[in-house]
């Protein structure tokens, strides 16, 4: 794994079947464990500890430590707190990118550069007041976007630009209304002034695929990118 020039690897799963090896809350460090036992609405909890359990034992294997004893670091850029984009102590080669939803996980892991990763339900983009919250004013206008689009399609851009927001590092600082939605496989500056990005759509497996999309995003040049993991979600 994590072997070839250009490649991410990508683990995708169900919040109550994780890729993993099974592991308790004793898997987390003191930072994660605060914010597990803070989440009272049981599946978001559940896919927190299969998401941060995944990424520990996932980098783990790579940098040969056990999943317990891997150190991440959160720190928030504007807060200092620990909740931002995660690196990986001791290893600044390694980026990885997080995301869940309360059915699903994901996590995308390179040696390539910055990386983000982003699953969305798709029932989730078909509110009223998507368009002024999640477009660019140039996609609202007339001929700016086909007409009829569904949940899919604006999911799909969702995805898009969250994942490559997330690799960009600010996350939702970025407001998603001030971006275009970028292309797949074509490197491009998201943002002016940052770096190019490429963005790839994922190929859900299993049912997720009807009802979740997933975009990952990876600084510079299109990446190969990976999917993990033998068993698919129900
Ligand atoms: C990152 C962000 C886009 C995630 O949105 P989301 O759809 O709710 O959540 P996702 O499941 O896709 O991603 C969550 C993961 O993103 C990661 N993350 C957090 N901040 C990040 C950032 N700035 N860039 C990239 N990744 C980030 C974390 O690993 C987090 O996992 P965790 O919550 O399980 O610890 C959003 O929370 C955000 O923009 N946060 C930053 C806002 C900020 O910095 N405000 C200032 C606070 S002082």
């Amino acid at each position: 794994m994590l072997g070839s020039m250009r490649r991410v690897d990508v683990w995708v799963a169900a919040a109550d079947e994780p890729v993993g090896q099974p592991a308790g809350p004793g898997v987390l460090d003191v930072i994660e464990r605060a914010r597990f036992d803070a989440l009272t609405h049981a599946p978001t909890a559940r896919a927190y500890l299969a998401l941060h359990t995944l990424a520990r034992q996932v980098v783990g294997s790579i940098i040969g430590a056990p999943a317990h004893a891997v150190r991440f670091d959160r720190t928030c850029p504007v807060c200092r707190g620990p909740h931002g984009r995660p690196t990986v102590i001791d290893h600044p080669g390694l980026h990885l990118s997080l995301t869940r939803t309360s059915a699903l996980v994901g996590l995308a892991v390179t040696t390539v550069g910055a990386v983000g990763i982003d699953v969305e339900q798709v029932s989730a983009a078909t509110f009223v007041g998507f368009d002024e919250v999640a477009l660019h004013p140039g996609e609202r206008e007339p001929g700016g976007l086909p007409t009829g689009r569904g949940g899919r399609a604006n999911a799909t851009m969702w995805v898009r630009k969250e994942a490559a927001l997330k690799a960009l590092g600010t996350g939702l600082r970025t407001d998603p209304a001030t971006v275009r939605t970028p292309p797949t496989g074509i490197p491009t500056v998201v943002v002016p002034g940052t770096e190019p990005l490429t963005v790839t759509d994922l190929v859900l497996p299993g049912a997720a695929a009807r009802t979740h999309v997933a975009a990952v995003a990876v600084a510079g040049a299109s990446a190969e990118v990976v999917m993990n993991g033998a068993r698919p979600p129900r």
